[in-house]
């Protein structure tokens, strides 16, 4: 019975109909974008013998002479068939698995036609987040969770300890790094990942191997266009996107990971994320920040809450301060005692290294602030819950600092004109 089954799955004629198939179920995935076309199929001309489908007038992705002489560039069509390839594996988790040149044609439009659904594969729904956990581990060089990463991953089984791979890896990160990892080639990084990981129990499961295929067949394909085509550097916009916007609790919890270290805010990650991110087509300000937002200040989050509070309340010191202190820097120094009542050191009872640190912390919040502002579908309301924390009671013990400081009420009412909320009971 298993035999016959197998028979049958082998044969031409179910090849024929599972590819037509195929095609369909893709097309269907990733054909809404205008720069991906999907030939149709045409079934009532499609039998277990031929499968019939739309003519795609293009040229092969590794003609580049053609493909330049109509006035279209390789790299644009790799660049969309990385981005597409990013959504196939880790979005929707369905992928072609054979996108070399001759399964891809570029469009007199413009567009990356693919053909060819014959190998088709899909990753599992949670190694889809693994995965961009674990690059954005790779990116930030958290060892730990790399090596943590590799039982979501289904490489280890929960038995194995990953405590020894925690150095191997430190070892091949730190040696082949000195630029930054969006700088290596995927397929350098593949290998020497491949040699660390070699060494110990692993088992890499199909979907894998053929998703390593399917990334290093495209960036050998750009790398024929531009030598220096930096296939991972082309992906980040994809993974910031996501890591910004996505509420599963994996991804969740890696941009935690990034964004705060040792009790401390990293406001050049997340200027950083937003620059990356924004680069993204599908990137979405209504949506960035929201998922960390609401885990923060919602009843999981009393870990953090307090740091977010205090954070809140330096911004608010910083953009308060800052331009005081930014007014009292432009007054001519022999002016100040004079405009500043005697006080030649400022009107202020805080020290000239801190006052760098507020200015510097003002100047990049003004930034990330600039880089949501400026994009579609913002809405400042985002930060409304923040408010709402602010006004609890339980913030006022946290307060700034007292001397030269400002409280909670004030960054509350700051916050408050920011978002032109009107103002309650609690903040008056
Ligand atoms: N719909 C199509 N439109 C235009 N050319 C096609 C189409 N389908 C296939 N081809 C051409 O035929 C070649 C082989 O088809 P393909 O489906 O890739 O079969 P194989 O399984 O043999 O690789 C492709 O590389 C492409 O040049
Ligand atoms: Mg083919």
């Amino acid at each position: 019975m298993n035999l016959l089954a197998e028979f049958i799955k082998s044969s031409t004629m179910y090849r024929l109909m599972q590819e037509g198939q195929n095609a369909r179920r893709f097309k269907k995935l990733y054909a809404d974008k205008e720069d991906v076309l999907v030939p149709d199929i045409f079934w009532d001309y499609t039998s277990g013998k031929v499968l019939t489908m739309e003519w795609v007038e293009g040229v092969k992705l590794n003609e580049q002479e053609a493909i330049e002489r109509q006035g279209l560039k390789v790299l644009d069509l790799v660049n969309t068939g990385i981005q597409c390839s990013l959504r196939q594996l880790l979005e929707y988790g369905y992928f072609h698995a054979d996108p070399h040149p001759g399964n891809l044609l570029a469009t007199p439009d413009g567009k990356l036609a693919f053909l060819d659904f014959g190998m088709m594969s899909e990753t599992p729904e949670e190694a889809r987040f693994a995965i961009i956990g674990h690059v954005v581990h790779m990116v930030n060089r958290d060892y730990e969770a790399m090596a943590r990463d590799y039982y979501a991953l289904d490489f280890l089984s929960p038995n194995v300890d990953v405590s020894p791979i925690v150095p191997a890896l430190r070892d091949f990160f730190d040696d082949a790094l000195n630029s930054t990892v969006s700088e290596l080639n995927f397929k350098t990084l593949v290998d020497g990942l491949g040699a660390v990981l070699y060494q110990y129990p692993f088992n890499v499961p199909a979907y894998y191997a053929l998703i390593l295929r399917s990334l290093t067949v495209l960036e050998g394909l750009a790398l024929y266009a531009d030598p220096k085509f930096k296939v991972l550097a082309a992906s980040y916009p994809y993974f910031a996107k996501r890591l910004l916007t996505d509420p599963n609790p994996y991804l969740r919890d890696a941009l935690i990971e990034l964004l705060f270290k040792d009790g401390k805010f990293r406001w050049s990650r997340l200027e950083n994320l937003l620059v990356q991110g924004k680069k993204d087509r599908d990137f979405s300000a209504k949506d960035a920040l929201q998922p960390v937002l609401k885990l923060l200040l919602g009843p999981d989050g009393k870990e953090l809450r307090d740091l977010v509070i205090k954070e809140t309340i330096r911004v608010s010191e910083a953009i308060i301060l800052g331009s005081a202190i930014e007014s009292f820097n432009s007054v001519p120094g022999p002016m100040r005692t004079f405009v500043f009542n005697g006080n030649a050191s400022g009107p202020f009872t805080i020290s000239a290294a801190e006052q760098q640190s507020l200015m510097e912390l003002r100047a990049q919040v003004i930034k990330i602030w600039g880089l949501l502002q400026s994009s579609e579908n913002f809405d400042p309301n985002l930060f409304q819950p923040i408010l709402q924390v602010l006004q609890e009671p339980e913030a006022r013990s946290i307060g700034g600092r007292v001397v030269g400081g400002i409280s909670q009420r004030l960054a509350a009412r700051l916050l408050q004109q920011v978002l032109r909320a009107p103002e309650t009971t609690a903040a008056a």
